[in-house]
């Protein structure tokens, strides 16, 4: 027999607008999610300019509105001059962060135009590991300054006569990582990104930053690194950056399911830490959060480490291709909630990463098609369906044990109002493996709707994945799952499921 659950939702309990941009994305010059992913010229579905047309496709399907670039780890030896001007004159550098070799084929303007076909923004990052201040001033001049100087008559140089105009802008990346070039302590970068952040701002006063945060909250200068970063930049900055990847390396999958628990924890930390700073400095603005780089990561580890160990500096090699199997999706879609429920702190969000690597799209590396990962689905409904104002639920639901969470929720949930449009949607997911839950909410406010359609994404195995022509792991239409009767929406949420469940006003 299943479980029971309470739900309120009402028009009143509003989180916040949510920002379109969280739900970007995120593109690095690491494996093959430039080459061989966007970029495959001579690939039968390529464009005259080499864009694969069938992932630009994709891409537009899970609505994309800002695209982090060029790195993560590759832009901490990144220097932008070899990305630009003819292509056959661009030099081949060793890359770094992956041990590849990088060729520039795909450069500054190449990713514009691809960004621009793809219907996103561009969200730029300097190099703050082994340049600084005159470099990121010199690549912003060449991006958004109009002409009549060195660098912005260089971009028209080469072929473009409008500045980008790029808005949002990363100083560095996880910079408290041991691992990036040029790492620093939590005083060296708080410095040199503030001083980077007040110099870029007097050649354009119109840009954001996004500051560094720690690289996941297990490091070990988690929260002082906010504090003395944020102490340093607190006046020069709109975003703090938070990365996390979550992995089943223990195959206990209740377990897995719970971590979702930890990214809340997480943001709730951070934002106290940047409310600690605010106060610190007697600061009246509002620090928001950039959660630009989330997501499952742990399947290609092992290969990871063989490609960089064993055969170093290739063009492209296949790393970080992780291979998403449905619990992976239902944790994606328990981590969409939670940043839908900070949506009032989490302003940008980039899901990492976009193509290849580990990304909701893939290509076939034997010259096939594009295709759909498991988690692409969870991402797609959010983006399509959650644009608009985040509802708290109140929720009375039941709870379960994990080996390493306590009192956990069965059901995760969040909804989005969208008044314009007359839609409703409720995102709720049931991480209990073993029983149905019949979820029971009261919808009174919403009077003069209509139930539309109940989509679920479900599947007997957790491990069932996807791959190039066969997907295993895809949403169906479930609407005999729900009913409304004066007010009262009653929705059988079964066991291990992803669920959107949409109202629509009555006259639409
Ligand atoms: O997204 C893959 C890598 O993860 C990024 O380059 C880095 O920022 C993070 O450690």
């Amino acid at each position: 027999m299943a479980k029971n659950a309470k739900m309120i939702l009402d028009r009143a309990f509003q989180i916040s607008e949510i920002d379109d941009r969280i739900y970007g994305s995120f593109i690095e010059h690491l494996g093959r999610a430039v080459y061989d992913g966007i970029y495959q010229p001579g690939h039968p579905l390529s464009n005259a300019d080499g864009f694969r047309t069938d992932v630009i496709d994709l891409v537009k399907e899970l609505n994309v509105p800002i695209v982090r670039y060029p790195g993560g780890n590759f832009v901490s030896n990144f220097f932008w001059e070899d990305s630009v001007g003819p292509v056959s004159e661009r030099p081949h550098r060793l890359e770094l962060a992956w041990k590849s070799l990088e060729k520039n084929e795909v450069g500054l303007h190449e990713f514009s135009k691809w960004a621009k076909a793809a219907n996103s923004e561009v969200m730029m990052a300097v190099n703050l590991g082994t340049r600084g201040i005159a470099d990121a001033c010199n690549l912003l001049e060449y991006c958004n300054h109009p002409g009549g100087t060195k660098y912005s008559d260089l971009r028209i140089s080469h072929g473009q006569k409008e500045p980008y105009g790029f808005k949002t802008w990363c100083l560095g990346n996880e910079m408290d990582g041991p691992w990036q070039t040029g790492h620093k302590t939590a005083d060296e970068y708080g410095k040199l990104a503030a001083e980077t952040a007040k110099a870029m701002k007097i050649i354009d006063p119109s840009v954001e930053f996004v500051v560094c945060g720690s690289s996941n909250r297990a490091m070990p200068t988690y929260a002082v690194w906010e504090d003395q970063v944020l102490t340093h930049t607190y006046e020069y900055v709109d975003y703090l950056s938070l990365h996390t990847y979550y992995g089943n390396r223990s195959g206990d999958s209740n377990d897995f399911l719970a971590k979702s628990d930890d990214m809340d924890y997480f943001i709730k930390e951070i934002i106290a830490t940047c409310d600690y700073v605010k106060a610190k400095t007697r600061s009246k603005k509002n620090m928001y959060l950039s959660f630009d780089e989330w997501n499952v990561w742990y399947h290609s580890n092992a290969a990871d480490n063989e490609i960089t160990e064993k055969h170093p500096w290739q063009v492209a090699p296949p790393m970080l291709e992780d291979i998403y199997n449905f619990e992976d999706a239902l944790l994606v879609g328990l981590m969409l909630i939670v940043l839908l429920r900070h949506s009032d702190r989490v302003k940008v969000a980039c899901l990492a990463q976009l193509i290849n690597v580990i990304a909701p799209i893939m290509t076939d590396a034997n010259g096939g098609g594009a295709w759909r990962q498991t988690i692409f689905y969870p991402f797609m409904h959010a983006s399509r369906y959650g644009r608009g104002v985040a509802l708290m639920p109140v929720m009375d639901v039941p709870r379960h044990d994990t080996k390493n969470h306590a009192d956990i929720t069965d059901i995760e949930s969040v909804s989005v109002y969208n008044e314009e449009k007359g839609e409703l949607t409720i995102f709720a997911v049931n991480r209990n493996l073993e029983e149905d839950v019949v979820l029971t909410t009261d919808v009174r406010s919403f009077e003069g709707y209509r139930f539309a359609e109940h989509i679920v994404l479900e599947n007997d195995d957790l491990k069932a994945e996807n791959s190039f022509g066969c997907e295993k792991v895809a949403p169906k239409q479930a609407n005999e799952q729900t009913a409304l009767e004066d007010g009262k929406l009653t929705s059988m949420l079964h066991k291990a499921s992803w669920n959107v469940i949409r109202l629509v006003k009555s006259d639409r």
